[in-house]
């Protein structure tokens, strides 16, 4: 059995920094950290509203990272514009409103099959691999499939809603089942979204599983078990 990949997401290193409008921390450092810990991809979504990942910020990471960099963005033509511009090795196609405080559901690729058709293929002839955020549905995978798509990422959101693992097990039927789905429509799947220290290992044994995007818990935890290093520096400055 092939063991599933860790695809780091940094986008709220970003967040922190915006926060203040000044330089730091920077994504940068914290992808090259990432990599030191054995991340296989870094993630990052760049926004309409850019709240979070500038365009320098890709830019940097693609220029600078040894890992592949995994771009998550909206299906418009400014963005796939862009995207063939900075030549990501990895393109992942999201849903996006405004209002929302993170990406909420996987794309309608069912109902966009035409449109999403078109950009997944200029991303392609750039070169580019290209995957759709899907929920676990039959209906989606085989959307995705006829579009065109090299993969699939599974929205684990509604899995990742359940504390308990345990109690999450219905969902995590439905997210082996979509697994073994997609990969027999011969796509890569992937999947990402809520997923945290107690919570990962369980999708992780999915057999088929490519690589897990994971953002909000790592940087969270990178807080916390950086904290007493980030104190102890400015304690011995301050009584210097
Ligand atoms: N995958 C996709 C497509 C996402 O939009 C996000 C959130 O940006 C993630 C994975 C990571 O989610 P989280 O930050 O909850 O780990």
């Amino acid at each position: 059995m092939t063991l599933a990949r860790l695809g780091v997401n940094i986008d709220h290193v970003a967040t922190l920094r915006q926060v203040r409008r000044v330089a730091y921390p920077e994504p940068l450092e914290a992808a090259r950290a990432a990599e030191a810990g054995g991340a296989d991809a870094i993630t990052v979504h760049l926004r309409e509203d850019r709240r979070h990942i500038q365009d320098a910020d890709v830019a940097a990471l693609r220029a600078t990272l040894r890992v592949p960099l995994n771009l998550e963005m909206a299906a418009t033509p400014a963005m796939v514009a862009i995207a063939l511009r900075m030549r990501p090795a990895d393109v992942c196609l999201v849903p996006e409103r405004r209002q929302e405080v993170t990406t909420e559901g996987g794309l309608d690729a069912a109902a966009h099959e035409p449109a999403l058709r078109a950009a997944v293929a200029r991303l392609k002839r750039g070169g580019i691999c290209v995957s759709l955020f899907v929920d676990p549905e039959p209906v989606q995978l085989e959307a995705s499939a006829r579009i065109g798509a090299d993969a699939v990422e599974l929205h684990t959101g509604r899995y990742a809603e359940h504390s308990d693992p345990s109690a999450a097990a219905g969902e995590l039927a439905g997210l082996a089942a979509a697994t073994a789905r997609g990969r027999a429509l011969g796509l890569v799947v992937n999947a990402g979204h809520g997923l945290r220290y107690d919570n990962t290992r369980a999708l992780a044994a999915i057999a088929g599983i490519d690589t897990l995007n994971i953002g909000h818990s790592i940087v969270a935890r990178a807080l916390i078990v950086g904290m007493e290093r980030a104190v102890r520096e400015m304690r011995a400055l301050v009584a210097a």
